[in-house]
């Protein structure tokens, strides 16, 4: 059982709790996952990014975003509350090295799991460079989190209520056509997203790694649940990433994988709901 610390609402629908787990916080690295489990009696194992981790407290941040029954579960627990079990660090770290300028681009809520990245790019010597996307200003997460770390940050949103009204591709491409053009990019998002910013990417010759979130549902590469096509492989998300050559990565096959439970998930969601005694949607 790992307790709650802290949990703190950052927008409409998302949420960061601190939980301690020593052990994970001592090895995790950026980039890194764990899986997590409510309650028993709820069986569900979701993965969640670790977004920070302080080693001496012992403790790890996750960042969540309340999309359905086992996000909305775990939004209602509080400091004190505890999280049945945390299973970690899983995935392989990050990548890091000093490439030289590197483009950083997190979407919605991959501004989370995009943070350590940044954080350790940066300590690797490199010219970082943040672009936030939101739907809509409420939605913009991490902003003062990365202008710690980053060298310049670009926020847009779809609807121009805050930053630039653009999508993350507009200054992703001005980044991509500049000369020199940038050593390294990284995109963290929904699928559609990291799609269009291996696009964007390509045109320019830039490499680009993203952070893949297909279903899990072992986390150890035993059930297959998160396979996804990488330059005409086969390949475990959980075990062989979840960072991938982006431009390897066959998203329209993977975005048509992620809806393969959306009628049972959304059975799920509504009598979740009516459990905990929330609105309905
Ligand atoms: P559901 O209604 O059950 O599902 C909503 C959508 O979430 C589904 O359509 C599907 O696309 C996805 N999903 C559902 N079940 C799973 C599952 N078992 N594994 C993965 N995706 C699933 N979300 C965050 O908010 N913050 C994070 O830091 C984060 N990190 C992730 C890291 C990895 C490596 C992966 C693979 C996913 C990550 N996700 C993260 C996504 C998160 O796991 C899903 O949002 C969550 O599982 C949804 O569960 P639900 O029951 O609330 O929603
Ligand atoms: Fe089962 Fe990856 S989650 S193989
Ligand atoms: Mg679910």
């Amino acid at each position: 059982m790992n307790r709650i610390l802290a949990k703190k609402q950052l927008s409409a629908d998302v949420y960061e709790v601190t939980v301690e787990a020593p052990l994970i916080a001592a090895s995790r690295r950026a980039g890194q996952f764990v899986i997590v489990q409510i309650d028993t009696d709820w069986g569900e194992r979701i993965p969640l990014t670790i977004a920070d981790a302080d080693s001496g407290a012992g403790t790890l941040t996750m960042v969540f975003q309340t999309v359905g029954a086992t996000t909305h579960r775990l939004a209602v627990k509080n400091a004190g509350d505890y999280i049945e079990n945390i299973l970690g660090p899983l995935g392989n770290p990050t990548h890091i090295e000093k490439f030289g300028r590197v483009v950083c681009v997190g979407g919605g809520i991959g501004v989370a799991p995009l943070y350590p990245i940044v954080q350790a790019m940066k300590a690797a010597g490199n010219t970082v460079l943040v672009i936030i996307g939101a739907r809509t200003r409420e939605l913009v997460i991490f902003e003062e989190r990365m202008r710690g770390y980053a060298d310049e940050l670009v926020i847009v949103t779809d609807d121009g209520s805050y930053g630039r009204k653009a999508l993350v591709t507009a200054p992703l491409e001005e980044y991509c056509g500049q000369n020199p053009a940038p050593d390294m990019s990284v995109a963290i998002g929904p699928p559609i997203m990291m799609k269009f910013c291996e696009k964007t990417a390509a045109e320019f010759n830039v490499p680009i790694m993203v952070s893949l979130n297909t279903i899990m549902i072992d986390g150890t590469g035993m059930c297959g649940g998160c396979r996804v096509t990488v330059g005409g492989q086969t390949k475990f998300v959980c075990v062989d990433g979840p960072e991938f050559d982006g431009h390897q990565v066959d998203f329209d096959n993977m975005m048509l994988r992620m809806k393969a439970f959306r009628e049972r998930e959304d059975e799920d969601h509504h009598s979740c709901h009516l459990n905990l005694g929330l609105e309905t949607v």
